[in-house]
């Protein structure tokens, strides 16, 4: 029998889960539990973990495909993990996006087929800032005024990155509440960080739609705050959360091994 205890963090989503040591291999029953609270919560963390990349890719793939990311990264033994680091070595950085403040965003939704669950690894954590909000998307969609929801329904919006280069040449279109393909549940699916327009409005009724939509899905009520640990384990389903890193002192060392999974078109 499992001693998995899944402990929810009371707050907008997501539960810690204890008792479990991700450098070993999991049981189905194991697996099938984490999969079921991953659903219900839609952020797990684990503390105190001490894993390699390969312990990483393994658990990975009880979630699904675990696949490089699409921005280059130099040559690294295990291809499925990315580096998030603003740590600087011989000069170079690295990893990606440095001490950078980012915006609320839904992991690849510049791609027509986006991320679907994001997991990171902390291997060094600063003392203070760093922090990572996650915002549930099934929350902020219930919440939404009904004139609103009809005004909006069956409307898509494009989402593009700011690095040209990281865009494909189609602009992705997606549905603005998107269906999460396990739960059957409604999602607001706009982001300030990547969502650019809603297609067929004209662009001040986009912009205006758009603003509200992205003041209401980022509300501190929809919102859950976590604070790294070195040894944090940290799993999100980007089918309905988005979630914003802030700042840190750029003399703070932070460094983050991630491992990245597509899913399918939303609907
Ligand atoms: C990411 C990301 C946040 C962080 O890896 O997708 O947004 O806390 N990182 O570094
Ligand atoms: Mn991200």
């Amino acid at each position: 029998m499992s001693d998995i205890q899944i402990i929810p963090t009371g707050g907008a989503l997501g539960a810690e889960v204890r008792g479990l040591d991700l450098s070993q291999p999991l049981s189905a029953e194991q697996v099938n539990r984490l999969r079921a609270a991953f659903l219900d919560h839609c952020v797990l963390f684990f503390r105190d973990q001490r894993i390699s990349e390969e312990d990483q890719v393994r658990f990975s793939r009880y979630f699904g495909n675990p696949v490089p990311h699409v921005r280059e990264q130099p040559d690294r033994p295990i291809q499925e993990i990315f580096i998030i680091s603003n740590v600087q070595e011989n000069g170079k950085p690295i990893g990606a996006l440095g001490n950078e403040e980012l915006q609320f965003h839904s992991d690849l939704a510049y791609m027509q087929k986006p991320g679907s669950i994001s997991i990171l690894y902390a291997v060094e954590a600063p003392k203070a800032g760093g922090d990572t909000l996650w915002a549930n998307g099934y929350a902020s969609y219930d919440a939404l005024d009904e004139d609103l929801k009809q005004r909006l329904a069956g409307r898509r919006a494009i989402h593009r990155h700011s690095r040209p280069q990281q865009n494909p040449p189609v602009p992705a279109s997606h549905p603005v509440f998107r269906t999460h393909p396990e739960t059957g549940r409604k999602v607001l699916y706009v982001s300030p960080h990547f969502t650019k327009y809603i297609e067929g409005l004209g662009e001040e009724e986009s912009r205006e739609l758009l603003d509200r939509l992205i003041a209401h899905g980022t509300h501190p009520r929809f919102a859950w705050r976590h604070q790294w640990r070195v040894g944090d384990l940290l799993m999100w389903d980007n089918r309905c959360t988005m979630h914003r890193r802030e700042t840190f002192e750029d003399s703070q060392r932070r460094t983050m091994k991630r491992t990245q999974m597509f899913g399918d078109e939303p609907y």
